[in-house]
């Protein structure tokens, strides 16, 4: 029995809605994930309303108390969400009037409206979605660069069209990743600077006439500074939109990244193997064994992208101000967070016990013309031709190469010397070592020391240079986390005090 459930403030109104309908206006579901948030910033927001002499000491020990006995009861599972509460606000506001009356409970809410309270425990909790995100991010990171140290001169094929392209390294393909995932990091790191502000003590939207003070609110919660303006403080969702705009950009690497993990799995690439605990069976085909935790990391991407319209269509129309469309932010926020992080986790599990074919790709080099750009290269620097004649006359050689299914190791300096005389109608002196040494893949690797190729001694240092990046990032994040927590215990230490009173 809830007795202050249907009164807490709907005096206004005398029909109450039906279940049914106050289940629709409710948050609860949502709002779960925001319980701590709320106590913690109710409970900054009261204790500064002592030291302002708002509310006395007494009053605050009682409010505090039954705060904490809801964070206790919501610890151990035993908080009830009853959905003809509007939303978790209006429950702790109830159980602590309900607790200890509304004399001293009904001056909880002093100087505040729910839409600050809402706005400060969505930043509050973004805060650590996303720093606990970005670990993840790092942990994936990390195990990349560790499977790249191994296959600096693995050799494989590179694909543009999805057809065979240049030939190259596996180590510098996932440092393509690893800078890429770099840049997701840093997206995030810049959208946490954004969130974590105060909005605190806006009220509803044009601040309040009783004496707070936001600053105070503000150190006590651990945030950098304020969202200023109070119609901004509630009107604006925008650190949420940008946040999921990043996540979809990640989901988006991520989701590459799996769909060459699928191909490459495939029985005609055989380039790598997922370990069979990332890996799933057929309940009909015994022989199957299918790569369904990178398809999922494909297919949540689209619950990120979803996520990304459902926001931006939320917050599109709305007049200036808090809209209870608002309320509807939570969902695609949390589902987001779930489906990036998860994605992570499993997808640092796949990197980590991927079993690398360097045999595999390695025939699959040696049996491709991909070699060709570099013969065009060695011919444009050793013969003295223009790239756009080499280019011509490597391309005849293919041609006939393929005609006849001749591979490029076996061309003889001769066939090539005739095609010369075809396609550019004179003779062109070739050393008998250029075929020989222009479609070798080392000596090509060796050759293309352009910044940021293949070339193994390259792609050596971009590893080193990355592996210190990764240190350097996770300080930061730890340095972040740590100033999050110093503030949590202080005002966890707050608490007790004046609980205890
Ligand atoms: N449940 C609401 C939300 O999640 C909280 C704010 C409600 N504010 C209001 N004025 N009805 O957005």
């Amino acid at each position: 029995m809830l007795p202050v459930v249907e009164d807490l403030y709907r005096a206004r109104l005398k029909g109450r809605p039906s279940s049914k309908t106050a289940a629709f206006l409710s948050s609860l579901v949502d709002d779960v994930r925001i319980v701590e948030e709320d106590l913690d910033g109710t409970e900054a927001h009261d204790i500064m309303l002592f030291e302002q002499g708002i509310i006395s000491e007494r009053e605050l020990a009682s409010i505090l108390g039954a705060l904490e006995r809801v964070r206790r009861d919501c610890r151990e599972g035993r908080l009830a969400l009853d959905t003809r509460f509007e939303d978790i606000h209006e429950l702790i506001e109830a159980r602590v009037v309900d607790e200890i009356g509304i004399e001293v409970g009904g001056k909880l809410h002093t100087g505040r409206s729910r839409n600050d309270q809402v706005a400060v425990d969505l930043r509050l909790s973004l805060r650590n979605e996303i720093l606990g995100l970005s670990g993840k991010l790092l942990d994936l990171i990390a195990v990349l660069v560790e499977v790249s140290e191994r296959h600096s001169e693995s050799l494989m094929l590179l694909y543009t069209h999805t057809q065979h392209a240049q030939i190259g390294v596996f180590a510098q393909y996932l440092i393509s990743y690893v800078d890429a995932l770099v840049r997701d990091f840093e997206r995030l790191s810049d959208c946490f600077v954004r969130a974590n502000l105060s909005p605190l003590g806006a009220s509803a939207i044009g601040g309040t006439s009783i004496p707070i003070d936001r600053e105070r609110t503000c150190e006590l919660l651990g945030f950098e500074g304020l969202v200023e303006n109070s119609i901004d403080a509630v009107s604006s969702r925008d650190f949420a939109v940008e946040t999921v705009s990043h996540l979809a950009t990640l989901m988006s690497h991520l989701s590459r990244i799996s769909e060459d993990l699928v191909l490459w799995s495939t029985s005609e690439f055989g380039y790598v193997e997922l370990g069979d605990e990332f890996s799933s069976t057929s309940s009909v085909m015994p022989h199957k064994k299918n790569p369904c935790t990178v398809e999922l990391v494909r297919g949540k991407t689209g619950i990120v992208y979803g996520a990304l319209v459902s926001l931006l269509t939320m917050v599109k129309g709305l007049t200036t101000g808090y809209n209870r469309d608002l309320q509807e932010t939570k969902g695609p926020l949390w589902a987001s967070f779930d489906a990036a992080g998860s994605s992570l986790e499993v997808l640092a599990g796949v990197f980590r016990t991927l079993e690398v074919r360097v045999d595999r790709m390695r025939s699959a080099v040696a049996e491709s013309y991909a070699p060709a750009v570099d013969l065009a290269e060695a011919l444009t620097q050793e013969c003295r031709l223009s790239f756009r004649e080499a280019h011509r006359l490597v391309g005849e050689l293919v041609h006939e190469s393929v005609q006849s299914g001749t591979p490029l190791s076996e061309i003889q300096i001769g066939d090539l010397e005739r095609i010369c005389k075809k396609v550019l109608d004179r003779d062109v002196k070739l050393s008998p070592s250029l075929l020989k040494r222009a479609v070798d893949p080392e000596s090509i690797l060796d050759k293309r020391r352009s910044r940021g190729a293949p070339n193994p001694r390259e792609v050596k240092r971009m590893i080193s240079l990355r592996r210190k990046s990764v240190k350097a990032l996770r300080t930061r994040l730890s340095e972040r986390k740590l100033k999050i927590e110093k503030a949590r215990e202080r005002l966890m230490t707050e608490v007790s005090e004046h609980a205890k009173e």
